[in-house]
């Protein structure tokens, strides 16, 4: 559990990361009637591919294809143009939802409605008219929107929990997300390898969580350690280490854009208060006067505001 609860906590800290990195608000638009096509688009059609499409189609650029502007429609993927406008039995994208192709049936988690499809159809066929460009000049309101290409970023979308893929060999399971990487492992023709040995594990763990390899007496012990339970201890220990946050923080910190090399300026220091807080927190370590950058007697007449220095 422990694992599971300090793995969250640090997805919650990318998505913050991600909310503060990735999103832009745009202004909103000035003008009020959308023209019949444009109309349609909004209502019906982007709708739509943002519940089924976007997750795949913009960011992350499935198949090479962004969904998020007619250009890039046109444009299409590494098949070619997803849409032909007014010829909906030549559009990619049409013959993918009716899954013309078995090669390429979209969207992967199951087909649309027949209306869905009809609707598809029938944009394409009127032209495949986008609506308002979600770019407007910034400033020209006072107003934000967050488009539905922006809302389908993956960090908001919420936290689901997704049906346990079947396999077949299910002794090999030990715990659920174990099913996850047979189920791969089984699509491929591919079989687990066998257990590491306990020196190797530990070693693995060990890199894996904090960066360094195993103390010879840690190796000792583990091994000797006999209880169902060892491993799960040695996994413990490892999260418990503030060498947990200094090695997975260190991702975070990329993301962004940290550099120590913004320190060399004198005087200020604040970045380094920041980082320091940002690892205490990562390893959860409660940000104390002791463990924060800012420590008064270290950097008189300053502190961070993050850390409980009053
Ligand atoms: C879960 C992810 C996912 C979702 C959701 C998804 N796609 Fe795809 N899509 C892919 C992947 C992966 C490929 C590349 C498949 C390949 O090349 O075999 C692809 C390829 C395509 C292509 C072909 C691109 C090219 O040029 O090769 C089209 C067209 C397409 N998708 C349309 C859609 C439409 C329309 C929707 C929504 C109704 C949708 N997709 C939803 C993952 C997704």
């Amino acid at each position: 559990m422990l694992v599971l609860s300090k793995l969250s906590r640090s997805l919650g800290i990318l998505c913050c990361l991600a909310l503060v990195a990735g999103t832009r608000l745009r202004g909103a638009q000035s003008e009020s009637a959308l023209a019949p096509k444009q109309e349609f688009f909004e209502l019906k059609v982007r709708p739509l591919l943002a519940k089924n499409c976007f997750a795949c189609h913009t960011d992350a650029k499935m198949g090479g294809l962004q969904l998020n502007t007619r250009e890039n429609l046109l444009k299409g993927g590494k098949r070619g143009p997803a849409v032909v406008p007014g010829e909906p039995e030549s559009s990619l994208l049409i013959r993918a939802v009716n899954h013309t192709d078995p090669k390429l049936e979209m969207p992967p988690p199951g087909k649309l409605t027949s209306d869905e499809i009809s609707i598809l159809e029938l944009w394409v066929k009127d032209g495949a008219i986008w609506g308002k460009p979600s770019n407007a000049t910034a400033g020209a309101s006072s107003e934000y929107v967050i488009s539905p290409e922006q809302r389908a970023f993956w960090s908001f979308q919420p936290v689901r929990v997704p049906p346990i893929p079947k396999v077949t060999d299910r002794s090999w399971i030990r715990s659920p997300i174990d099913a996850f990487i047979l189920a791969k492992l089984e699509a491929q023709g591919l079989k687990p390898v066998r257990p590491a040995a306990k020196t190797t594990l530990i070693r693995r763990a060990s890199l894996d969580l904090i960066g360094l390899p195993p103390a010879p007496e840690q190796v000792d012990d583990f091994v000797r350690d006999k209880s169902p339970n060892a491993f799960e201890k040695v996994v413990d220990r490892l999260l418990e280490s503030p060498h947990y946050g200094e090695r997975w923080g260190r991702y975070w910190l990329d993301v962004a854009r940290y550099s120590d090399a913004q320190l060399t300026a004198e005087g200020d220091r604040r970045e380094v208060y920041w980082r320091t807080w940002f690892l205490c927190a990562q390893s959860q370590r409660r940000v104390s006067r002791r463990s924060c950058g800012c420590n008064r007697s270290r950097f008189p007449g300053t502190h961070c505001g993050l850390c409980a220095v009053s």
